[in-house]
C-alpha cells in the first residue's frame, strides 16, 4: 500500500495511554486522533500525548482521512466496534480479545476475507519471552512431537482494573487470548474440541451470581482441556481469583515425546531425553538468562531476587535475550519509549503498522485471532454443562499466511 496510515484511538483508557506515543511515534503513521465517550479522556490524551480529538467513533468511521481504527475499548464490545470499522473500509488493530461471540468472529474473518483489510489482534503474549521460547525450540525439532501443554493467565478480580463495570462478572474464558494464544502460537495449531470447569464464586461478590451479569456467570476461575488438531492436548487456566501474582501470564509446561519445558518463578529448564545411551537419561539447560528481560537477569543474585519477580517487578522493563532479533527490527524512532507487558508493545506497533504499509496480512491476523479467542467462547459453554465436551468451530488459514 505504501500509504503513511491516518488512524483514530478509540476508547482512551487506561490500556490505550501506553500506545498512544508508540503509534504517534511510528514513521509509517502521519497523524493520530483520539475519541472515548467521556470527553475528558480524549482531551488527556490530546494534552499529554499531541494526538487530535476526533468527537465520535461514527465521525471516524466517516472520515476518509481516517484509514485505520485502533480499538481500545472494552473487552466485551469489540465484535461490534471492529465489525463497523471493517464495513466502513477501515483497517483495524484491536485489543484482545476478538470479540465475545463466535458469530463475530466469523464476521470478521469473513470481512477481512471479502476486502482484504488488515485486521490484527494485539496479543501481547504472543511475545511473551515464555512463548517465543517455546516457539522457537518446537520450530527447531527439540521437543519432537508435541504431546501436552499448559498456559495460564492469573489476574485477581480486585485488581484486574474492572472496579464495578459490566467486565467484573464475565467469565474468565470471554478473554481467553493470554492463554491460548502462548500456547498454539507455539505449534501454530488451534483446538477442535473443550471441556471446562470452573470455581464459583465464594465470596457473595453480586457481580458473580447468575443474574447480576450478562452472561449469566457464576465462574471467578475457569480450567479449560483442549484436544488439538495436531494430536496433542493443552490445558488454558483463567484464574480472577488466585492465591498467586505474577509472572501472571505463562506457559509452565510444554512437552513432546523428546523433550519437555518447565517454568516457574524465574527458572526456566529444558529437559531434553538423551538418545546417545541405553539407560534413562535427560540433559538439563537453565535457559532462564536467554528467556528472562535482561534488568531481571542482572538482578538475579539478590537476596529478594524471587520475591520481586512475585511482586512483578520486572513486567514492563528491558527485552530479553530472546528478543533480540525482533527488538533489531524496530525504528529509531522508538528509542527511549517505554514498552510494556514484556516488551511486546512495541513489537506489536510495529507488526500492525508494517502490515498496513506493506498491505500484508500480519502474523496476529483474523483467521488467528479467531483461533485463539473461540475456544473460550465455546468452553465457557461448556462450563456450563458441567464439562460436556464441545466442538469448536474452526475458520481455517489462507495459504500465504
Ligand atoms: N495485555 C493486554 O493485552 C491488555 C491489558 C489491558 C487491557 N487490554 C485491553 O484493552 C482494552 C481497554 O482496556 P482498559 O482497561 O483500557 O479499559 P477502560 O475501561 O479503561 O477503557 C475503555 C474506554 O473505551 C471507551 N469507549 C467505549 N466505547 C466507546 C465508543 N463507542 N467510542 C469511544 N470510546 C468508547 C470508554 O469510555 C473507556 O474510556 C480492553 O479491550 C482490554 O481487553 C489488553
Amino acid at each position: 500500500m505504501n500509504k503513511k496510515l491516518t488512524l483514530a484511538i478509540i476508547g482512551c483508557g487506561k490500556f490505550a495511554k501506553h500506545f498512544a506515543k508508540l503509534f504517534m511515534a511510528h514513521p509509517y503513521v502521519e497523524k493520530v486522533y483520539a475519541c472515548d465517550l467521556i470527553r475528558e479522556k480524549a482531551e488527556e490524551f490530546r494534552d499529554n500525548y499531541g494526538t487530535e480529538i476526533i468527537d465520535t467513533y461514527e465521525e471516524a468511521l466517516a472520515s476518509p482521512e481516517i484509514n485505520g481504527i485502533l480499538n481500545f475499548t472494552e473487552r466485551h464490545i469489540h465484535g461490534d466496534i471492529v465489525i463497523r470499522a471493517l464495513k466502513a473500509g477501515k483497517h483495524v488493530y484491536s485489543a484482545v480479545p476478538m470479540a465475545s461471540k463466535v458469530d463475530e468472529c466469523g464476521e470478521i474473518v469473513r470481512l477481512v476475507k471479502e476486502t482484504g483489510l488488515i485486521y490484527f489482534m494485539a496479543e501481547t503474549c504472543y511475545y511473551y519471552p515464555c512463548a517465543m521460547y517455546c516457539r522457537e525450540e518446537y520450530k527447531k525439532g527439540t521437543f519432537g512431537d508435541f504431546c501436552y501443554a499448559a498456559s495460564q493467565y492469573y489476574h485477581n478480580i480486585d485488581n484486574i482494573g474492572y472496579g464495578k463495570t459490566a467486565e467484573r462478572g464475565m467469565p474468565p474464558l470471554l478473554y481467553p487470548t493470554h492463554s491460548t494464544a502462548m500456547v498454539l502460537s507455539a505449534m501454530d495449531t488451534y483446538a477442535t474440541e473443550v471441556s471446562c470447569f470452573g470455581y464459583a464464586d465464594k465470596k457473595g461478590d453480586p457481580a458473580f451470581k447468575k443474574d447480576g451479569n450478562a452472561w449469566e456467570n457464576e465462574f471467578v476461575s475457569q480450567y479449560v482441556m483442549m484436544r488439538l488438531a495436531n494430536g496433542g492436548v493443552a490445558r488454558v487456566t483463567e484464574a480472577r481469583s488466585f492465591g498467586w501474582n505474577k509472572p501472571s501470564s505463562y506457559i509452565s509446561g510444554f512437552y513432546g515425546t523428546k523433550a519437555g519445558y518447565e517454568f516457574s518463578n524465574a527458572q526456566h529448564l529444558l529437559v531434553e531425553k538423551d538418545f546417545t545411551t541405553e539407560k534413562e537419561h535427560v540433559t538439563v539447560r537453565d535457559v532462564s538468562d536467554y528467556v528472562n528481560p535482561e534488568d531481571m537477569v542482572a538482578a538475579k543474585g539478590e537476596p529478594d531476587f524471587k520475591e520481586n519477580v512475585a511482586n512483578g517487578m520486572w513486567q514492563w522493563s528491558s527485552p530479553a535475550a530472546i528478543q533480540a532479533n525482533d527488538v533489531a527490527r524496530l525504528p529509531k524512532e522508538f528509542d527511549g519509549l517505554v514498552s510494556g507487558h514484556m516488551y511486546s508493545h512495541k513489537l506489536l506497533v510495529d507488526d500492525f503498522c508494517r502490515a498496513v504499509y506493506e498491505g500484508k496480512q500480519p502474523y496476529l491476523n483474523a483467521w488467528r485471532a479467531a483461533r485463539y479467542t473461540v475456544p473460550g467462547l465455546v468452553a465457557i459453554e461448556s462450563c456450563k454443562m458441567g464439562g460436556k465436551v464441545l466442538p469448536v468451530p474452526d475458520f481455517g488459514m489462507p495459504e500465504d499466511c
